[in-house]
């Protein structure tokens, strides 16, 4: 009886998880500022830290090492994982698009909004802005 009531549950998790609407998931785009351009001048506070929020709920306890809040610590925690002089090799975006096998998955894909966003703060100095 458990067993027959668990597996449709299961399925239905299975299913949920790997819907491409899933937005934790599998390329999706994530929030980015309506009136901001990722091309455009961008603000570390205002375009990349809340695109990264997503990332805190594995990393503010240290997942494979590397620790990110999203407090007020984000700032050097983004930089420790950056490369600037080749943004695109850059060890946080590699892992966030599902590269390296990142233990996390994919969370946006190459040609997603969030990924030119933060991909274009790095070539633009990466300032804490
Ligand atoms: C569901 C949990 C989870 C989420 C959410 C997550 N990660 Fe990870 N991440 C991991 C695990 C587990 C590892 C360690 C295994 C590996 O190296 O991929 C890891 C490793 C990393 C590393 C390498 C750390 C090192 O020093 O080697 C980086 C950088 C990273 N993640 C960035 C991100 C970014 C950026 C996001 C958000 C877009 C993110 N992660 C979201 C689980 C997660």
């Amino acid at each position: 009886m458990q067993v027959r009531l668990l597996f449709p549950v299961f399925a239905l998790f299975v299913l949920v998880g790997c819907g491409t609407d899933n937005p934790f998931d599998r390329g999706a785009d994530l929030p980015f500022r309506n009136n901001a351009s990722p091309s455009g001048p961008l603000s570390f506070a205002s375009d990349i830290k809340p695109v990264l929020q997503v990332c805190a709920s594995c990393h503010s306890g240290g997942a494979g090492g590397w620790v990110y809040t999203g407090g007020v610590d984000s700032y050097n925690a983004v930089l420790s994982a950056i490369d600037t002089i080749h943004p695109e090799r850059s060890e946080l975006l590699v892992k966030a698009t599902g590269g390296d096998g990142h233990g996390g998955g994919s969370f946006f894909s190459v040609n997603s909004t969030s990924y030119q966003a933060i991909a274009n703060w790095i070539a633009q100095g990466a300032e804490n802005n």
